[in-house]
């Protein structure tokens, strides 16, 4: 602690110097960021068909399906784009939640959970232990599709039921996440496994220093690194939208065949409900939704930041140091380079993602208990900053639109149950900042 002390001592006195006299207001999140979406694009330089299969990709990720195409029996909502969308198709959780729309849309008799509102994030729930006690983990869909005519089919015979929510919030057994962005998703598929690793080691004793480890989450069967969701939990794109389309909307795929609840009366159309045409179609258009999901998102451009949104260019150029001199950079990597590819707009190129792709202890406060593959409860994959700017809802489960308490939040102290949360070093130096070098990494943040 002595060695990080005198770091802090030596850190901050430059900074100060740097910045001079004392600010005389309170640093706040600007907000979300004015102007245009500066994200939602294909890819620059796209090939061949690439281009089409973007094109595809992103009409299919926009339909929204009814029960003919198999939606439910249990979903959380009938699209992609729904959770999706902010602030451009792809991206995240928009400012009006579709959720209570559709649980009651088309005569469906679904009650809107306490935790989804209008004016909330688009939310899942997972269940942290079953009745018995052991752990669960699992999605559990919100709504039911009985009593749903939607024209395509008629779910009034269904007779499933949601499950109690509201006891099991009662119970403290619910924990909730929101939609990830996808932008950039195909840089983020092809950064080399030695490129992460080669990456963890750098700047060693800084991070020692810190208290930052992180680890990968690595694939059960394979063994490489997974990256995709907020713990990392996920190994590829075609992988993530074959779950997806299973958990979220309740429709089978080749990757996902079995119904998740297989009452004979809530199904209106054969078993796995998506599949590659086999009936001679050619082209883009004979391929499963899965694969053109994943086309969609493999190929659409990493978000634009603004050189000078908000705060001006000074601002966010101070504001970009001192997010490095704190140590934000330990875990939030700026850059991170894509290996070769067959795809040549993917192929060695700078992915600014502004994250390490491990796996952190950020201490009870944030601990969901929630275990998948080698991520414990209280560990997250370093969310992405890229495209923050543009973002409403911040975290994992959504809980706050102010970047302060985002920030806030990742210091916490070791309990019985988890360790203290690795970011507590560079939380702590980041709060020795003045008010106004606050505003500037709080302005670099919004011009993400
Ligand atoms: C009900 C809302 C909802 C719907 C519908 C939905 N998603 Fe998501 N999506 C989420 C949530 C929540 C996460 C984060 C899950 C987690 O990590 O636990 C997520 C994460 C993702 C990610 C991971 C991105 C990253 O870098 O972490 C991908 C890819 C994705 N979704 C694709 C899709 C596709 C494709 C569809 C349509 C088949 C879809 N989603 C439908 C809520 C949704
Ligand atoms: C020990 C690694 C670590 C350090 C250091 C760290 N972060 Fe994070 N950061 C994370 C993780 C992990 C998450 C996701 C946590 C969650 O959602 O539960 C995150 C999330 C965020 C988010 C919310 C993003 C989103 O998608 O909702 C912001 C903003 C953020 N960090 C900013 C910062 C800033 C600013 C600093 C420096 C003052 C910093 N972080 C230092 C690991 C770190």
């Amino acid at each position: 602690m002595t060695r990080l002390n005198a770091l802090v001592v030596i850190v901050v006195s430059v900074l100060l110097v740097a910045v001079g006299a004392s600010a005389q207001f309170f640093a706040r999140d600007p907000g979300v960021r004015p102007g245009p979406a500066g994200a939602g694009r294909m890819l620059d330089g796209l090939t061949g068909l690439q281009p089409d299969l973007f094109t595809a990709g992103l009409e299919e990720f926009q339909e929204s399906d009814p029960l003919e195409e198999g939606l439910g029996p249990r979903f959380n909502l009938d699209s992609c784009v729904g959770c999706h969308s902010q602030p451009a198709i792809g991206g995240t959780s928009p400012a009006v939640n579709p959720q209570v729309e559709v649980a009651t849309a088309f005569g469906a008799l679904n009650v809107v959970p306490s935790f989804i509102t209008l004016d909330g994030p688009v939310r899942e729930a997972r269940f942290k232990h079953k009745p018995n006690g052991t752990r669960d983990g699992g999605v559990h869909a919100l709504f039911v599709v009985s009593g749903r005519n939607d024209g395509t089919a008629d779910a009034s015979g269904c007779p499933i039921s949601q499950d109690d929510f509201e006891g099991q919030l009662a119970a403290d057994n619910v924990i909730f996440r929101i939609p990830t962005p996808t932008f950039g998703a195909g840089l983020i598929e092809q950064i080399p496994d030695s490129t992460i690793l080669a990456n963890r080691t750098a700047n060693a004793a800084l991070k020692a220093a810190f208290g930052i480890s992180g680890r990968p989450n690595r694939n059960g069967n394979d063994g490489t690194i997974a990256r995709f969701g907020w713990k990392a939990q996920n190994k590829s794109l075609l992988l993530f939208s074959g779950e997806a389309y299973n958990v979220e909307m309740g429709i089978t795929n080749e990757l996902f065949q079995t119904e998740r609840d297989e009452t004979p009366q809530c199904q209106f159309t054969p078993v796995p409900n998506n599949l590659t045409s086999s009936d001679g179609t050619t082209g883009p258009d004979a391929l499963s939704a899965i694969e053109k999901f994943a086309f969609f998102m493999r190929f659409l451009a990493p978000p634009r930041p603004s050189p000078d949104t908000p705060g001006g260019a000074a601002s966010i150029g101070r504001g970009r140091l001192l997010f490095g001199a704190v140590g934000c950079t330990l875990c939030h990597t700026p850059v991170l380079r894509t290996g070769p590819s067959t795809v040549e707009a993917l192929s060695d190129k700078p992915a600014r993602l502004f994250s390490d792709l491990l796996v952190h202890g950020m201490g009870p406060g944030l601990a969901d208990d929630i275990v998948q593959g080698q991520a414990g409860g209280d560990e997250f994959r370093t969310a992405p900053l890229w495209g923050l700017g543009k973002r409403i809802f911040f975290l994992h489960d959504g809980r706050t639109t102010d970047l302060l308490e985002a920030i806030w939040a990742h210091r916490s102290l070791g309990d019985l149950r988890f360790r203290s949360s690795e970011a507590n070093g560079v939380i702590d130096l980041y709060y020795t900042l003045s008010q106004s070098q606050k505003q500037d990494v709080l302005n670099f943040l919004r011009s993400l």
